[in-house]
């Protein structure tokens, strides 16, 4: 059978990506512009920033992702977009270049949920087979995602407060990291050592929630406190305490869910998969408890939002005929 090769958008937070994929694993193209520098000095992303950078950056990457694929808009099958969940001025850019395209050329419009984007980065590294179990850690999410068929998603717990990217990112500010501070934490981390043991909010039995909150208040008191006595607290230490309740709660949820919900892959997506920490832990615990699961995570690149795990997932969408036409409108609360 001849490729499919999908163009594919993603602009819902602070990365505008186009991305070329053939037949939902192979990566073309994945032209990817952070935006992080504009937005690092205000502590966060700027969502009218953001917008209008993606405005300015769009057309030019479209143009990148295909020349760098080698690929002409006769040879597409389809085009893909992000349409939530995320800024809606951001969705929004993403959204209307991919109606335009899909419009002018005459090709099919396939909608893409950012998180089944983010699950799906895992088809470039392995063939996935289901059901499979996906641990969603993003700076927006934090959620177990069962997967009882491609595309077939359901959620069986998530973060009732803040995310972990987001305690990550609020633990920085504290610490005096720039945003977003995940990356900068999870290296300290590994330099000091738990001397603080922090909370974990484990509300043990069947539930397979997550809360931070409790932990990122422990850290910003025990913080505080320091400071107020003018003692220096080692920020080496600081970090491998936050990070290892951060993964002690991640992997021991991730084991629950894995004992209630028998599956042959587990699947880790998000930017906070990117963290070595967690990696390590939950690699380690799987060899020790359940040999048989084979774990997946993507790539540093494909961690982050990108325009590839897009196209990954549009495959899957394509193959259930879910399209979208000209009123395709950005979901900022899009959900499984
Ligand atoms: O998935 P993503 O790129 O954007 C969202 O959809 O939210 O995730 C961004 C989040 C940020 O909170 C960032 O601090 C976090 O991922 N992050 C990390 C690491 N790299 C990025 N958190 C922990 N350890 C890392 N190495
Ligand atoms: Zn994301």
């Amino acid at each position: 059978a001849k490729d499919e090769l999908i163009l594919a958008f993603e602009s819902s937070c602070d990365e505008t990506s186009v991305a070329v994929v053939k037949n939902g694993d192979v990566i073309l193209s994945n032209i990817i512009a952070t935006q992080i520098n504009s937005h690092k000095r205000f502590g966060g992303v700027v969502p009218e920033v953001a917008s209008r950078h993606h405005v300015e950056e769009i057309t030019m990457i479209i143009d990148d992702a295909l020349t760098e694929a080698g690929v002409s808009y006769d040879d597409l099958d389809a085009v893909a977009v992000t349409y939530g969940p995320g800024l809606v001025g951001s969705l929004l850019v993403g959204v209307e270049a991919a109606k335009t395209l899909a419009w002018a050329h005459h090709l099919p419009l396939i909608p893409v949920n950012h998180m089944a984007g983010h699950i799906y980065a895992a088809a470039f590294v392995q063939k996935l087979e289901y059901p499979l179990l996906a641990l969603m850690v993003s700076g927006g999410h934090t959620e177990l995602v069962m997967l009882t068929a491609p595309g077939e998603f359901s959620i069986i717990g998530e973060t009732r407060d803040d995310a972990a990217g987001e305690a990550y990112d609020k633990v920085g500010r504290v610490l005096g990291i720039t945003y977003p501070a995940g990356k900068e934490i999870d290296r300290l981390a590994h330099i000091g050592k738990d001397t603080f043991h922090f909370p974990r909010a484990m509300s043990d039995s069947d539930n397979l929630d997550f809360s931070f909150s409790g932990l990122k208040s422990a850290f910003i008191n025990t913080k505080h406190h320091a400071d107020q006595l003018g003692e220096t607290l080692s920020r080496e230490d600081l970090a491998a305490s936050f990070q290892a309740a951060v993964v002690d709660v991640l992997v021991e949820k991730t084991m629950h869910a894995l004992a209630m919900h028998p599956v042959k892959q587990l699947v880790v997506a998000g930017g906070v998969a990117a963290n070595q920490g967690l990696r390590e832990a939950l690699s380690a615990r799987l060899a020790v408890d359940m040999p048989d699961v084979e774990m997946i995570v993507p790539p540093l690149r494909l961690c982050g939002d990108n325009g590839a795990m897009v196209g990954a997932a549009a495959h899957i969408m394509r193959a259930k005929h879910v399209f979208a036409d000209e009123t395709l409108n950005a979901n900022p609360n899009l959900n499984f």
